[in-house]
This record gives structure tokens, sequence and C-alpha cells, in this order.
């Protein structure tokens, strides 16, 4: 791991990845093959998710993910997802890191920037301030984009099955593509912190462009 990077979370030594995008572009899949080839160099990788990743967490997810699409104002859900993510933080992700372990997560932060700010139009005072109070110094040493055209991304999500957790497919067509602008931006403006994966390629690809970036930015040679 580089020391550089290994330390920009302040928390410890460990590294932490989140997982991005928009539906259907295929994290969670990606997320375990990561998993499973950062295991192979006999690394120490926690995966976890949000909303959820906690039990507390988990709870909330249920509440977010299940329902009618207009169940939850934007806000309501920010701050749904923000007491999530202040458990997860604390149960799941701040342990992990301290623990020197790899964690990679499907879902933070950019998820609110984009769905519940630039798609919801909740003020991004609110969130910065959310942001800077629950996350502090754990933000996410790289984060990988997964860009793919909604339309392709959509018809993906219609083929699986994920039991009632459809809310946010149900919403409409001009929302995931505001989603899909609005991760860019979050991309263009962190390039530092933030790469673009072409999510609309074979899975075989995908993975080969997700270990060409987190094998160089952990050293692994
Ligand atoms: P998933 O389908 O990737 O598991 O994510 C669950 C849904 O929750 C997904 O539609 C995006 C949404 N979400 C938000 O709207 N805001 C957030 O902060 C997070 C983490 C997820």
């Amino acid at each position: 791991m580089s020391n550089q990077n290994a330390t920009d979370n302040n928390t410890s030594s460990g590294y932490f990845i989140t997982f991005e995008g928009g539906e259907g572009a295929g994290k969670s899949t990606q997320a375990k093959m990561l998993n499973e080839k950062l295991q192979q160099y006999g690394l120490c990788v926690l995966q976890t998710r949000e909303p959820g990743g906690s039990i507390g967490a988990e709870d909330i997810r249920n509440l977010l993910v299940t329902g009618n699409p207009n169940r939850w104002s934007p806000t309501a859900e920010t701050l749904l997802n923000y007491a999530a993510r202040d458990d997860h933080l604390t149960n799941t992700i701040r342990p992990a890191l301290k623990a020197k372990k790899i964690v990679i997560c499907d879902r933070f932060m950019d998820s609110t920037r984009a769905y519940q700010g630039a798609a919801g139009g909740v003020r991004q005072s609110l969130i910065k301030h959310l942001e800077k109070e629950i996350i502090g110094p754990t933000t996410p040493d790289l984060t990988l984009i997964f860009d793919i055209d909604p339309d392709i991304g959509l018809a993906r999500t219609h083929n699986r099955d994920h039991g009632h957790e459809d809310r946010y497919e149900n919403k409409p067509k001009s929302f995931h593509q505001t989603l899909r602008r609005s991760f860019i931006t979050i991309a263009e403006n962190e390039p530092d912190r933030c790469v673009i994966i072409n999510a609309d390629q074979s899975p075989q690809d995908v993975a080969s462009s997700i270990w060409n970036t987190v094998k160089t930015r952990l050293n692994i040679l």
C-alpha cells in the first residue's frame, strides 16, 4: 500500500475504496470480484454497502429502498441516509480501517450528493455540513465512478431479481440522466479521489479497468 494514500482517511493505515454510479452499473458484482482479487494477494478486505452495512443501517435501508417512489422527501432521504451512514461508520467502517483492512463500500457519500442533492434538489450546504460532521476525516481514499447510459443500466435492473428494492429504479428517466451527469461532475471536481470506469463493457473488461487502477494506488506489483 502506498504510505501517502494509506493515511489519507486519517483513521489508520487501512484503505477506503467506494463504488458509485447509477442503477444497473454492475457495482455489486465488481465489488465482489475486487474483494476476491485482493484476497488472492493476501490482503485483508471488508466488503460492505450503503445504505446498510451495520445492523442499524440495514434497518434504515429497508425504509429507504422499498415502497412508493415518493414515500420520502429528498431531505428526509438525506437525513435517513446520514443516520444509516453514522451507524455504519461507527460500527463497521472505522473499526475495519483501524484494523488496517481494505474497505470496499458499494455506495457512500457521493450517492447522497447525486441522488438527493443533484437529482432530488437538496441544498448542497446541508449535504456538505453532514459530510463534515458525520464523515469527518473518514473520506474515501479512492472512488470508482461507474458510468453507463441509464437506458442500458435500467434495462439490466429489470432483468434481475432484487426483491422489492426498486424504489429508485421507478423514478423518471430524467432523474437517472441527472444522476449520470452528477457523478461525472463529482469525478471531474475531485480527480485525485475519483476515477471514472466505463461500465458498458463486459464484466471481465470492467474488472480489469478496476484492477489497473487499484493495483497502482495500492502499489501492488
Ligand atoms: P443499491 O441498489 O446500489 O444497493 O442502492 C440502493 C439505493 O439507494 C440506490 O437506488 C441508490 C440509493 N441511495 C441514495 O439515494 N442515497 C444514498 O446516499 C445511498 C447510499 C443510496
